[in-house]
């Protein structure tokens, strides 16, 4: 059976609501970011990449703070035109058009936000990630889900159904539940970990849409809360 074409106006109409999802996380976890700004040390960075970088909101953010030249990656071409739009491209500000299997530029830090878990083996990823830094390198997890810490009241089994969408969709569910584990063997050593978990809050009907088509109904008191780690980590010799 043939495939069905994705016509320019769904991806962008896509993009869209993507770019929005990605805008209400970041917003969300500003002070946790602020936080773990606080312990790395951005100054010391030339150079900063930045894989799964989407519509380029930690760019502008991590740059001011870093003074290094930047470079974003991403596999959708529809969401860099939004980080093109939100993020102008000039001296020591790139986005380039990639799948990071095949593209992985060497840096002194690379950092990512919700990217991850998005991939079938974040392992053989994070290798060549620890082969493509110095010694005593930098990898800052500014976010994952831990989606086995999902909490929903009242249980009606939404938080498992988005599960099953993410696992249908190649996500690695589990890594979120063991970052530290993850960037071990993949030859990093952990600085720093922890995590944080939201409020209690009605789900966002971008994300339900999303991952469960728009006809999924919950009820206006379905509550989630969502836990999310991150971590500072490091190649060995430093
Ligand atoms: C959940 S989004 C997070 C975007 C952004 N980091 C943020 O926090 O707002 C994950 C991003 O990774 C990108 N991505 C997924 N697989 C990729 C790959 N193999 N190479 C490059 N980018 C990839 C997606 O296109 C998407 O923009």
């Amino acid at each position: 059976m043939s495939k069905r074409m994705v016509s320019p106006a769904e991806i962008q109409c896509k993009s869209k609501v993507l770019a929005r999802i990605y805008r209400r996380q970041f917003i969300e976890l500003a002070q946790l970011r602020r936080h773990i700004c606080s312990i790395v040390p951005l100054r010391r960075f030339n150079t900063v990449v930045e894989p799964g970088c989407g519509t380029g909101l930690l760019a502008e953010e991590i740059i001011s703070l870093a003074d290094a030249s930047y470079t974003g990656i991403d596999i959708s071409e529809s969401i860099l035109s939004i980080a093109r739009r939100n993020v102008p491209e000039r001296d020591g500000l790139l986005f380039v058009h990639a799948d990071i299997r095949e593209y992985l530029p060497a840096a002194d830090a690379f950092f990512s936000s919700f990217f991850l878990a998005g991939l079938t083996d974040p392992v053989t990823f994070l290798r060549r990630a620890a082969d493509a830094l110095p010694k005593g390198g930098f990898y800052i997890v500014f976010g994952e889900y831990n989606y086995s810490g999902i909490m929903e009241d009242p249980p009606s089994g939404l938080a498992g159904r988005i599960i099953e969408s993410l696992l249908r969709g190649g996500f690695s569910i589990e890594l979120g539940g063991k970052l530290d584990s993850v960037f071990t063997e993949a030859g990093f050593n952990t600085v720093i970990s922890g995590s944080v978990r939201g409020d209690m809050q009605k789900p966002d009907r971008d994300y339900i849409s999303l991952q469960l088509g728009s006809g999924y109904r919950y009820t206006a008191h379905h509550l989630l809360s969502w836990e999310i780690v991150w971590g500072v980590y490091r190649t060995p010799g430093a």
